[in-house]
């Protein structure tokens, strides 16, 4: 009777050592490609059309891989909704460089400037049509 339950309870603990051990493998080897929504802003990136087709910023280039917080854009420069901005007549050029929206980072000092680089935002129509012949992506995609 006691041998039995030794062995019983033996058996056990080597499984859950075994589960353990997998979900800690299995959790690394994830953890390094997942991209988690809830912590990085969502995963399709944004993309602008107007007034020109087409301007990109994907959340993960900013939170995951540069350490902003949602807080230093949501909500006083940006609000979680694609397309509000579009709708602002002043979302050009020269209110990125008067400081305003990307601009407010987007000098030179905080990130590269807003009047350098202009293809790394501007993906043109071609980049936006590649993107929507691209794999296939979720609804947010045709925003
Ligand atoms: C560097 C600036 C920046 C940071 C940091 C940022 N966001 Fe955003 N976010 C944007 C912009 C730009 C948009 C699009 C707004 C627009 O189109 O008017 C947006 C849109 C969104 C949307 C709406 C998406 C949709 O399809 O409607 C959600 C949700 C969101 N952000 C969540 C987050 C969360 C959560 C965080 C923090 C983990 C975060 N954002 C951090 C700039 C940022
Ligand atoms: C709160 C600050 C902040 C705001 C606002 C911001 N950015 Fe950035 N952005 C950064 C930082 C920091 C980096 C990384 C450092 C660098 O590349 O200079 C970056 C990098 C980028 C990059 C290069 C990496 C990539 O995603 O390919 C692009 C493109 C970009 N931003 C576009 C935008 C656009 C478009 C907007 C406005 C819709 C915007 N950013 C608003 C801080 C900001
Ligand atoms: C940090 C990202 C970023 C960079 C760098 C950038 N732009 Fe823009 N640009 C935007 C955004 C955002 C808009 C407004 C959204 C849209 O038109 O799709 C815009 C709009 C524009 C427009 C239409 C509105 C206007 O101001 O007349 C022109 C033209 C333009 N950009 C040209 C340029 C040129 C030329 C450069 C390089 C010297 C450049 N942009 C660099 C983000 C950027």
């Amino acid at each position: 009777m006691n041998i039995n339950q030794k062995g019983f309870a033996g058996f056990f603990s080597v499984l859950a050592l075994a589960g353990l051990l997998l979900a800690l493998v299995w959790g690394q080897a994830v953890g390094a490609e997942e991209y988690d929504e809830d912590t990085y802003g969502p995963e399709a990136p944004i993309v602008f059309v107007a007034p020109v087709k087409a301007v990109i910023f994907t959340h993960k280039t900013h939170t995951m891989d540069a350490g902003l917080t949602c807080d230093s854009c949501h909500d006083e420069i940006f609000q979680m909704e694609s397309g509000s901005t579009e709708q602002n007549d002043d979302f050009t050029m020269k209110s990125l460089y008067d400081g305003k929206y990307c601009g407010s980072c987007h000098d030179g000092e905080t990130a590269f400037a807003s009047n350098t680089r202009c293809t790394v935002c501007h993906i043109g129509v071609k980049g936006f049509d590649r993107m929507q012949g691209g794999p296939k992506t979720d609804a947010h995609g045709g925003h």
